[in-house]
């Protein structure tokens, strides 16, 4: 296959790339230093990025932005961060590759723990998790020409702890190899409107 993963330079799409590197193609997208650039803030630059690549079999999102910090401190335009670059960054990924995935095709998305679990300063991303899983479940079935759509729900990875731990502590940390493993049966598998939870 050939798999276009967005964000392949960071901790998840760095694993999910060394997963699938030696089985398929792998085209690496981000804002700087990648195959193809694309800022998925900019809906303009994902369109471009579709049109120079051609046909793909499937595309990984491991990538967007989301705020940080204490609720009586939030404002429209703090919680705005996660709603236009993880939550719609993602979903125009989708939106606007439906017609560059080839048939049978797959989009495999990132959410996070935090849809389901609180963690204090994090309602942003609560919310972008959140509505990321309710949109793949409300959109697969309606996915056209056996395209599938799926989320991967990771904890807190092993490899994030220096940076994260302070917020997590008691949770138990997944290394970002077996996190990539859900990306994999998202993308090498059969099951659509699923969300692939490690935790
Ligand atoms: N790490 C964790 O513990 C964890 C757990 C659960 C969920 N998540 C979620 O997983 C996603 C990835 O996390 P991560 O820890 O792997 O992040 P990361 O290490 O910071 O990597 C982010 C990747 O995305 C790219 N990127 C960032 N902004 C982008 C944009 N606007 N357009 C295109 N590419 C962009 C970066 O490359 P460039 O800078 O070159 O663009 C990089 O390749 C995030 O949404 C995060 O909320 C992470």
């Amino acid at each position: 296959m050939r798999i276009l993963v967005v964000g392949a330079s960071g901790t998840i799409g760095g694993a999910v790339v060394a997963e699938l590197a030696a089985r398929h193609d792998i085209v690496r997208a981000g804002r700087r230093g990648a195959d193809v650039q694309v800022d998925i803030e900019k809906p303009e630059t994902i369109t471009a990025m579709y049109a120079r690549l051609g046909r793909v079999d499937a595309v990984v999102a491991a990538a967007g932005r989301v705020h940080f910090g204490p609720l009586a401190e939030m404002t429209d335009a703090k919680l705005r961060i996660g709603i236009d670059s993880k939550l719609l960054g993602q979903l125009n990924l989708v939106l606007l590759g439906l017609d560059h995935v080839a048939d049978g095709g797959s989009f495999t998305l990132t959410s996070g723990i935090l849809s389901e679990v609180p963690v204090l300063h994090c309602a942003g991303t609560s919310l972008a998790n959140g509505a990321i899983e309710a949109f793949v479940r409300g959109a697969a079935p309606e996915m056209p020409r056996g395209l599938r759509l799926n989320v991967v729900s990771p904890t807190v990875l092993t490899e994030s702890m220096p940076k994260y731990g302070p917020s997590f502590r008691g949770f138990e940390p997944a290394p970002a190899a077996r996190v990539a493993l859900a990306y994999s049966r998202s993308v090498e598998g059969v099951q659509t409107g699923q969300v692939f939870k490690v935790h």
